[in-house]
């Protein structure tokens, strides 16, 4: 067991899909796993472990912004040895060709956050995806005929933030697609810790009209989304 996650090593699968929401790591337990065993309710922050068409995988929510993600992250990888880790969030868009309700692969994330300048100093780390996974789901986003697209994320560590239109305009000038709260620390542990990770993002909300998708619409994207992940680990 870890501090955040109680539960025996053996309870935790080396492929763990990543949502935000603890409840959403609840539904996407209940709605496509078998077998399911919860390992974890501390804090709230579940985890289930179940089987996806025969294979082993588990399910656990990690809070919002990176300080939270990289305990659940750190835990999973160091005290569970989970080898793939896929998350599965919101993003909100910046970019006219990526839509409400398409798909983000996460090519690779830039951040405005503290935790790497603090980890590398000067040193400026290119948090990338798993070139596997990545090439994986693009091949079945495609062949699902899903609306999708590749490209960077930029991974804020304020969702509230003064300087956002600025910084919005900055990214829009490098074409980054995107703004989520967690995708550079997951693909910088990725690289720290030599295991595989990807990021799978729906579009919730626009920062270009102001627009948000409504929360029925919401489940639907989100589980096309669950579905594009299990598709991209499981041949
Ligand atoms: N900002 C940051 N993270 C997000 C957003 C956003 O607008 N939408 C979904 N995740």
């Amino acid at each position: 067991m870890s501090i955040h996650i109680v539960a025996d090593k053996d309870q935790v699968a080396d492929t763990v899909l990543l949502p935000g929401d603890p409840l959403r790591a609840r539904h996407i337990a209940q709605t496509y796993f078998t077998d399911v065993v919860q390992y974890n309710e501390i804090r709230g922050m579940y985890g289930y472990t179940g089987y996806w068409n025969g294979n082993r995988v588990s399910v656990q929510g990690t809070g919002m912004g990176m300080p939270s993600f990289s305990i659940y992250a750190q835990e999973l990888i160091d005290t569970f040895g989970a080898k793939r880790l896929v998350r599965i969030g919101t993003c909100g868009t910046m970019s006219p060709s990526l839509n409400l309700k398409d798909i983000l692969i996460a090519q690779g994330a830039d951040s405005d956050g503290g935790m790497n300048p603090s980890r590398f100093g000067s040193y400026q780390f290119a948090p990338t995806a798993s070139f596997n996974l990545l090439e994986r789901a693009y091949q079945k986003a495609k062949s699902l005929g899903l609306s999708y697209a590749v490209g960077n994320v930029f991974t804020s560590d304020q969702f509230y933030d003064i300087h956002g239109e600025q910084k919005k305009k900055i990214a829009q000038s490098l074409g980054t697609m995107a703004v989520d709260m967690e995708t550079s620390e997951l693909y910088t542990l990725a690289h720290m810790k030599g295991i595989e990770a990807l990021t799978l993002l729906t579009v919730s909300d626009s920062l270009l009209s102001g627009e948000q998708i409504p929360s029925i619409d919401r489940q639907n994207t989100f589980n096309a989304m669950v579905e594009l992940a299990l598709h991209t680990l499981f041949k």
